[in-house]
């Protein structure tokens, strides 16, 4: 016999639990957890969702019933924003539409691009020396690189500056936008302009890239210009605006997830010098300056693992959302079919099941880690709804962490103690934070094993690695 969810608290009389969720969603979701546990139901304006946040719950939802779960139907802001895109449709439209971009950014595809990214990444960083917004820099970077790379074409600052300030309106409020949406009234309005502004803008900007850009001659080199030839070979059922549609989408997906991520790189590795060190020496030893190739980047072990280490913590996509399509039972409680359900990745991915010392940065845990729980690690979803831009994704960050730490040394002010996160659309830090960058002064040098075994003896005790792993990884290496 399946039980009653608990009820997210406090609850007030219609409102439910929106004004906490409002005024500061992660304390609401943290407090809640405590109370309740791991499973619970946030209700209010006649919306009820469901929240879970252990990885059994994603292993249910993700993988064993994923037919029962529509992430298309879910997501009540994306719904709104980008209508037919990958991310809102589900079935046969989305596999249509999932086919048609896949093949531009599986593994293989990205050795192709990895010049063009190089190139991007090293164009921003030639701008970055001297004293920064944080926030800005990496959005910036993330977005030239991936209209560059991703769609062929070029941006000027100011485009990317007006898409960045009207990407920012969506990205800050979220859960206003999605509150808005969910109430079908009048007053559902009032939190709609804003949004409308902001997209007309988007459409303005990338609607003349769009005329400038000038179709790959290599069709199978850049999404833009498959998009366009699908235009064509549909002429009666896709337009201009689905194009447009669609480039939103990849921009939203990848360009505040991307950049946050390498934001929280900078800042982690700042306020932590020993992983600092260890991640300077590995690039030193392992590009330095020779030529940079996708192959060699690919085995910086422990550049890998600090960025798995971040996008642990830091999850940009902390929350995945779902429908509910026939009644369900999780962990012993009732679901109702309509129900929305959220899997919170960041409750997730700091779960005391899964993880020992949860709340510590220690990249040590994804060194040789063979023995890591998948459904406690999602950065990137798991199933068949996985994120499309995950490889590329994964070769910008650490590909520009590689190249910041080649070019230069950097602070960072602003950064609160404990670097707990706010929640937006994607992970930011509490307060806005300033970074200087100069160029480097310690000349690179090769890092030796006595280098890499002086990682300090206590941070063993909180690595989710076994033994074994760790031996083999020596014997690979010796
Ligand atoms: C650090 C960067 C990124 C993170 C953390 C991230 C995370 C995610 C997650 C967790 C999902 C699945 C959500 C779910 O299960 O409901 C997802 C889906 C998706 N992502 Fe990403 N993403 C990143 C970068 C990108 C990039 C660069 C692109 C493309 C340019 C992209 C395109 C997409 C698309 C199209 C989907 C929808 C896939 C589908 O529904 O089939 N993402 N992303």
């Amino acid at each position: 016999m399946a039980t009653r969810l608990p009820r997210a608290t406090p609850h007030w009389p219609l409102l439910g639990c929106v004004p906490s969720l409002l005024m500061n969603p992660k304390a609401c979701m943290e407090d809640n957890q405590r109370r309740h546990g791991d499973i619970y139901t946030v209700s209010g304006l006649g919306q009820q969702v469901v929240i879970v946040n252990h990885p059994r719950h994603v292993e249910h939802i993700k993988l064993l019933n994923a037919g029962n779960y529509h992430t298309g139907k879910g997501n009540p802001m994306a719904q709104f924003i980008i209508p037919g895109a990958i991310s809102t449709t589900d079935q046969e439209a989305w596999r249509l539409r999932r086919r048609l971009l896949q093949p531009y950014f599986t593994r293989a595809h990205m050795v192709r691009l990895f010049p063009r990214l190089l190139e991007s990444i090293d164009t921003e960083l030639d701008t970055w020396e001297g004293e920064h917004d944080l926030d800005k820099i990496c959005s910036h970077l993330s977005m030239k690189v991936l209209i560059k790379t991703v769609f062929g074409a070029s941006a000027t600052s100011e485009e990317i500056e007006r898409v960045r300030l009207a990407l920012d309106y969506v990205v800050e409020y979220p859960i206003r936008i999605a509150v808005s949406h969910l109430m079908s009234s009048w007053w559902s309005r009032l939190g709609l302009p804003g949004a409308k502004h902001a997209l007309s803008t988007f459409t303005e900007v990338i609607d003349d890239i769009i005329e400038r850009h000038e179709p790959s001659t290599d069709e199978d080199q850049d999404v833009l210009s498959r998009l366009i030839m699908a235009t064509e070979e549909h002429e009666d059922t896709l337009d201009r605006r689905w194009v447009v549609h669609q480039v939103l989408e990849l921009i939203l997906a990848g360009y505040e997830t991307t950049s946050s991520t390498i934001a929280w790189l900078l800042v982690r590795l700042a306020t932590d010098a020993r992983v600092f060190d260890n991640v300077r020496r590995e690039v030193d030893a392992g590009v330095g300056e020779g030529a940079w190739s996708l192959q060699r980047l690919r085995r910086l072990e422990y550049l890998q693992a600090t960025a798995s280490e971040v996008l642990r913590l830091y999850p940009a996509a902390y929350l995945f959302w779902s429908q509910c399509m026939a009644d369900d039972v999780i962990d012993g409680y009732a679901v109702p079919q309509g129900h929305k359900v959220a899997i919170s990745a960041y409750a997730v991915q700091r779960h005391p099941d899964a993880w020992e010392q949860p709340d510590h940065f220690v990249p040590e845990r994804f060194v040789g880690a063979t023995k890591l729980d998948k459904h406690a690690f999602v950065p990137f979803g798991i199933g068949h709804r996985q994120c499309l831009g995950q490889e590329l994704a994964l070769q910008e960050i650490h590909t520009t962490l590689a190249r910041i730490v080649m070019r230069f040394d950097y602070t960072v002010d602003g950064a609160t103690e404990d670097l707990s996160p706010r929640f937006g659309i994607a992970l930011r830090p509490q307060n806005r934070i300033g970074i200087r960058l100069a160029p480097r002064q310690v000349a690179a040098r090769h890092m030796s094993r006595a280098d890499e075994d002086r990682w300090p003896q206590g941070l063993r005790s909180c690595v989710a690695v076994s033994p074994e792993a760790r031996r083999s990884r020596r014997h690979r290496r010796s």
